[in-house]
């Protein structure tokens, strides 16, 4: 069986457009701040990756323009999806967009999955409620579906109720939902956090062939740099609900202009730099969204900050020539071809105690960026990185 594709836009390749976004919650303690002005577009058939800390706001990004939070949240900005708004539209209204045009896939199937229904149905279901075909053709477009995922003897297992099929099966099975109706946007949020190394290999993998199949645009949100390294075109770094950093995968891996996203990426393991290499993690916890103080949000856990950081948030500025990689720091402009250990660098390490000694860097030589390093060392803890490094190499 064939479903017609969703009518393509074709005057624009931008399918997604999210403009100055914010989200807060008012709660009793007051109002949580939870995402701040983000805005990103979203082009036909490419794979935006959102990275960042647990808290950073990249769930209820994605959240508010499906229109799926609750109602006490407040939205402001625009989301427009092919140069349609979709906030501020009702239930009703969302309903015919959601997994027609924009599917979601979370990062938990079972709390997508009905436990009582074969998933044969669930698909079919996905399919039927969109497009007026038999019932019997939209089980042969599950079977076809379960294929596209990868699942084994589709044929068989499209009897199968959730509870007989390993999580990542499930995951797949989730996909397949999503993808049911050919949605020009694809947005999967941890799709694979809960999963183990090797099936989240499968996953992605089955989420590439939906995207592929379909030639959906997908946003792939998660905390997983490496997931983003080998999935993502485009990249958009968050930090305390707001966009810190945003460029291709390139400008992000090798070329990054934000403390954060420098730290991001020196808290990685990298095969390409072998057993020596040393990680650079950073040291804290991101600020609480209620009552955010003023000035960069990263300021007290960042080696590079200078007094204007504690007064004034950067803006999110274009730092290359075409556009396209921005970055929100006072000192992006001197963070040119700066590696992690050039800003987070340390030589000793004693974790009992936590006492730190900073490296002499050659940026705190050649900039004169940080002042105090004494300060850094008295409110900085940082953990034996050798230690780290060492206990990654034996974990893989
Ligand atoms: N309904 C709500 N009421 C109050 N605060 C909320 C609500 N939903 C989310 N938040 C807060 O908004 C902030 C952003 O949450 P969000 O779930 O988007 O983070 P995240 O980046 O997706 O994190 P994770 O990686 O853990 O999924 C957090 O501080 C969270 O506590
Ligand atoms: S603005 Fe200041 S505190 Fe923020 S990341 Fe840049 S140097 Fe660090
Ligand atoms: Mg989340």
């Amino acid at each position: 069986m064939t479903i017609e594709l969703n009518a393509r836009s074709t005057a624009t390749d931008t399918v997604l457009e999210v403009d100055n976004l914010s989200v807060s919650f008012p709660t009793e303690d007051g109002l949580v701040k939870a995402v701040r002005g983000v805005s990103y577009t979203l082009r036909r058939g490419e794979t935006l990756g959102i990275v960042g800390e647990s808290g950073s706001g990249k769930s209820v990004t994605s959240l508010a323009l499906m229109g799926l939070l609750p109602g006490s949240a407040k939205i402001t900005g625009s989301a427009r999806f092919r140069g349609e708004e979709l906030l501020g539209k009702n239930d009703r209204e969302m309903s015919k967009i959601r997994g027609k045009h924009l599917a979601m896939i979370f990062q938990d199937p079972l709390t997508s999955l009905n436990p009582v229904y074969p998933i044969g149905k669930q698909i079919a279901e996905a399919v039927l409620v969109h497009h007026d075909v038999s019932k019997r053709a939209a089980w042969e477009r599950a079977v076809d579906l379960l294929k596209v995922v990868g699942i084994p003897f589709p044929e068989q297992r499209v009897n199968n109720y959730p509870h007989e099929m390993s999580g990542g099966m499930r995951q797949r099975v989730v996909i397949a939902i999503a993808m049911a109706n050919n949605p020009e946007v694809m947005i999967a949020d941890e799709p694979t956090t809960a999963l183990d190394v090797t099936v989240q290999a499968q996953v992605l993998e089955a989420l590439e062939a939906a995207r592929t199949e379909i030639g959906a645009a997908l946003v792939l949100i998660t905390h997983d740099l490496g997931v983003i390294a080998g999935h993502a075109d485009r990249v958009c770094v968050m930090y305390a609900g707001k966009l810190v950093e945003s460029g291709t995968v390139d400008d992000i891996f090798y070329r990054p202009r934000m403390p954060y996203a420098l730290g991001l990426l020196g808290s990685l393991p990298r095969v390409d730099e072998g057993r020596d290499a040393r990680l650079t993690p950073i040291v804290g916890t991101p600020p609480s969204l209620l009552n955010l103080p003023p000035g960069c949000p990263f300021r007290p856990r960042c080696p590079l900050a200078q007094d204007i950081c504690d007064e004034v948030e950067p803006d999110l500025v274009t730092v290359d020539a075409g556009g396209q990689h921005t970055a929100a720091c006072h000192f992006s402009t001197q963070l040119v071809d700066t590696q992690a250990t050039d800003v987070f660098a340390v030589t000793s390490v004693d974790v009992d105690t936590e006492e730190v000694a900073v490296a002499d860097t050659d940026l705190v030589a050649d900039t004169d960026l940080v002042a105090d390093t004494d300060l850094i060392a008295d409110t900085r803890p940082v953990a034996d990185t050798r230690l780290a490094a060492d206990t990654s190499e034996d974990a893989s």
